[in-house]
């Protein structure tokens, strides 16, 4: 089941933005989000924005391309109108759901749709996610010829009991092959693994790590699995029928990947994110977690732009209905305060490498700081009820992130 909707103000129709969003615009890169909501099955632990064939009350898969493409005209003509500077997007993503579930060439059809209306920066980055049994070789090619540059395959584990307790339907058998394909493609890789699934032992994991490093990606995720409320994993551990992650396992399974992603000679540049140089990083997410502007397309999509952040009609037959009546797909949106967005600063500036400058904590949390370096609190030393750490260069890190500064 997918979770809800955030709450905020209604979204006006024809979806216009204020001209507040303009301040500080040539500072701020732009990116596109591509939202695809369609999985075969839905695996028991996930609750994103997705429907099977039998969820769909009357929207088509067929028709999905056409009303993307409608947003898309729809976002040049807001962004136009707010008096935004045209900026070509740096990066394209595209997401899901499972968006080569789509024939490659409603991907194109969308994608061209992007440059048609904005352009593409030169070396733009141009991804799309991509389950390992929706893909083939000539997929992939005609991916490429389109103008995408990065695939990234949810992967999660190389164990087929551990596949088996997250529902996944491919084989792992099939990494392998679609990591040579898309290198054979000229695509560069990502990996996506979860850890901490019910059942999954120290040494499962370790085989993962060790399948998806001997594919020499250009990246790799790994997420701690999240028990999200009303899914069927949820409730089959509700039940007893699948045992409860164990923390300290996550832990020590979190700690595992760190080492041996670093001896394999990837950086982190992200609490959950790794990469061969700092070339390969997904510089769409750093967008997001750096606050730059992207405008999301599709259902249940989310935008940020200037301080105003907004998030479509969820149900693809309600976006349908949106865009075949020439709206704004928007179902709420809220305008980000001062506060709000220092807050949103400092608990995204905390996750990624560079840290957070503390001249961007509040008094109360200068404060704090410097109370901790009077108690003798030095770089490295857990603060701030241990989850974040001031750091010799004067920036805040989550502990995480320290942990990878500091010599053992
Ligand atoms: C939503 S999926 C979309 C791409 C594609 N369908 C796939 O599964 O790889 C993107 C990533 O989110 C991860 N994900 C979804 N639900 C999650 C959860 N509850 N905990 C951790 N990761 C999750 C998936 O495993 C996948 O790697
Ligand atoms: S394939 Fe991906 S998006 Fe679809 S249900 Fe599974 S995790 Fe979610």
């Amino acid at each position: 089941m997918p979770s809800t909707l955030p709450l905020g103000d209604p979204a006006p129709v024809d979806g216009a933005l204020p001209s507040s969003v303009v301040a500080g615009a040539d500072r701020r890169d732009f990116g596109v989000y591509l939202h695809v909501p369609f999985c075969r099955v839905r695996c028991g632990y996930c609750d994103f924005n997705t429907y099977t064939g039998d969820e769909l009350r009357g929207a088509k898969r067929d028709d999905y391309a056409a009303q993307a493409v409608a947003e898309v005209a729809l976002a040049g003509r807001v962004l136009a109108e707010a008096g935004l500077p045209a900026r070509p997007a740096s990066t394209v993503f595209f997401g899901g759901g499972t968006p080569t579930m789509l024939p490659q060439i409603d991907l194109a059809e969308m994608l061209h749709a992007v440059v048609g209306t904005w352009g593409l920066v030169d070396g733009a980055e141009v991804t799309t996610e991509a389950n390992p049994d929706s893909v083939d070789a000539e997929y992939l090619h005609s991916l490429k010829a389109s103008g995408f540059t990065r695939v990234s395959f949810g992967m999660q584990s190389a164990v087929p009991s551990v596949l088996a307790t997250l529902e996944r339907t491919h084989d792992p058998e099939r990494i392998p092959l679609v990591v040579e394909w898309s290198r054979e493609a000229g695509l560069d890789v990502s990996l996506d693994l979860i850890y901490g699934t019910p059942g999954e032992t120290l040494a499962d994991w370790e085989r993962s790590l060790d399948v998806a490093l001997a594919q020499q990606p250009d990246h790799l995720s790994a997420y701690a699995l999240i028990v999200e409320d009303g899914t069927k994993l949820a409730r089959q551990i509700r039940r007893g029928e699948v045992a409860t992650p164990d923390d300290d396992l996550a832990a020590d399974m979190y700690e595992l990947a760190d080492d041996r992603l670093a001896a394999a000679g990837y950086d982190w540049y992200e609490v959950s994110n790794w990469s061969r140089g700092a070339e390969h990083r997904s510089r769409h997410n750093l967008a997001y977690w750096q606050g730059h502007d992207w405008w999301g397309v599709g259902p249940g999509a989310h935008s940020h732009v200037g301080g105003v952040r907004w998030w479509n009609v969820k149900h693809p037959a309600a976006y349908q209905q949106r865009m075949t009546a020439e709206q704004s797909p928007g179902a709420g949106r809220e305008t980000l305060d001062d506060e709000t967005r220092r807050v949103e600063r400092v608990l995204l500036g905390v996750r990624i490498r560079q840290g957070l400058p503390v001249a961007e904590l509040d008094d109360e949390g200068r404060q704090a700081v410097a109370g901790l370096i009077a108690d003798g609190w030095v770089e490295g030393r857990p603060a701030l009820q241990g989850r974040v750490v001031l750091t010799r260069e004067g920036r805040l890190m989550a502990d995480a992130v320290v942990r990878r500064l500091l010599p053992s």
